[in-house]
């Protein structure tokens, strides 16, 4: 079976990681990002994954290689932003896609565990046209609003429209879709929209829906990535994590610690360091930082490689930039971002 993992976005919505980092490979809970997605489709008979990148493509390349626990992985390279489904039709047209059976897409910003078999299943028992994976959300505004019949038929596709949504049924990113969608619906040469040129199209000719009531998230800004992690320490997402500690930490391999208060909720990534009497409590610090002593990091994400002095105090839902430097006794304010490399304080 194979996958085609859209992963080609720029993520800017999780700036600045990925200013540095391109998101599919954006360390949550101490992985790429992407190896969650890859772990699932595995578990769900997917050997062939095909991303579709863009934005930073060689690094997703150089983290994740060429296979993810015996799956095959391929890569295509877009030039230009193709958009959602500019990338079906270009791997058509590079003859990488399988030669018949249906089309598997994900959106490779995801985490969940939702049952793809059964999607898969019900996609070929119903001779369905596409068939659309519907998680429930609260807030629908940032996604795909997908209301359906109670035969399941798709009535319409509503990309992120303003005003009240018609349901909390949202496309979760995950498609099962007949070859001749691709080849019928999608022009070459140009950025096309999935959501916006192909799904709407194809409403009332065979486009169903599979709701699902599973964890589901996209990481894709720094709340969502926040809560994702949280979720994964806590065990309410299911993974191949390490095992937490009491606090539901997790703290990686050659980091020094001793000295500090870790946890809750929290994850330090390798080689790093924090001083004495530090405190980094549901905070997030990627390889390779170092924090010295008296610091207090609180719900706030610090990038590879980071140096912060002591006295310093990082506060809710900041972001600090990879390689960036915060001056002892400096205070990084609620939601500021510090970019990539700049010395702060
Ligand atoms: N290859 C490639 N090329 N991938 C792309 C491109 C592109 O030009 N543009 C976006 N992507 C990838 C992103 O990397 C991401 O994995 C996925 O396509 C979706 O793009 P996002 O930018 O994250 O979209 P979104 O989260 O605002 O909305 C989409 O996902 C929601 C669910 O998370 C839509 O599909 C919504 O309908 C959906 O509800
Ligand atoms: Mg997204």
């Amino acid at each position: 079976m194979e996958a085609v993992v859209l992963a080609g976005g720029e993520g800017t919505r999780l700036r600045p990681l990925t200013l540095t980092t391109p998101k599919p490979v954006v360390p949550l809970a101490g992985r790429p990002f992407l190896s969650f997605m890859l772990d699932w489709l595995a578990r769900h008979g997917v050997d062939d994954a095909l991303l579709a990148l863009g934005y930073k493509a060689e690094a997703v390349h150089a983290v994740l290689g060429d296979e993810h626990h015996g799956m095959r992985l391929r890569y295509l390279v877009e030039e230009e932003p193709l958009g959602t489904a500019g990338p079906l039709r270009l791997a058509a047209d590079e003859g990488m896609l399988a030669e018949s059976g249906p089309i598997l897409v994900v959106n490779g910003d995801c985490l969940t565990d939702f049952d793809l078999s059964a999607q898969l299943r019900q996609h070929s028992e119903t001779g369905a046209t596409g068939t659309l994976a519907l998680a429930a959300v609260e807030d629908t505004a940032s996604y795909g609003v997908v209301p359906t019949k109670e035969s399941g038929e798709v009535e319409a596709f509503l990309e992120k429209q303003p005003g009240p949504a018609p349901t909390n049924r949202i496309n979760a990113g995950t498609y099962v879709l007949d070859r001749s969608v691709v080849d019928d619906l999608i022009p070459a040469g140009r950025a096309v929209s999935i959501e916006r040129e192909v799904f709407p199209e194809i409403v009332g000719s065979g486009l169903y829906g599979f709701p699902f009531d599973s964890y589901w998230i996209d990481i894709g800004t720094p709340d969502r990535y926040m809560e994702a992690t949280y979720d994964l320490l806590a065990g309410r997402a299911e993974s191949e994590l390490p095992r937490r500690d009491e606090t539901d930490s997790l703290i990686y391999d050659a980091s020094i610690t001793s000295g500090a208060r870790i946890g809750p909720l929290s994850v330090i990534g390798r080689h790093c360091s924090v001083g004495d009497r530090s405190v980094i409590e549901r905070a997030v610090l990627h390889d390779d930082v170092r924090v010295g002593n008296d610091s207090v990091v609180k719900e706030a994400i610090v990038a590879t490689g980071a140096r912060l002095g002591d006295r310093v105090r990082v506060e809710p839902d900041a972001i600090i930039g990879a390689g960036a430097v915060v001056e002892s006794g400096a205070v990084v304010e609620s939601g500021a971002r510090v970019e990539p490399g700049a010395a702060f304080g």
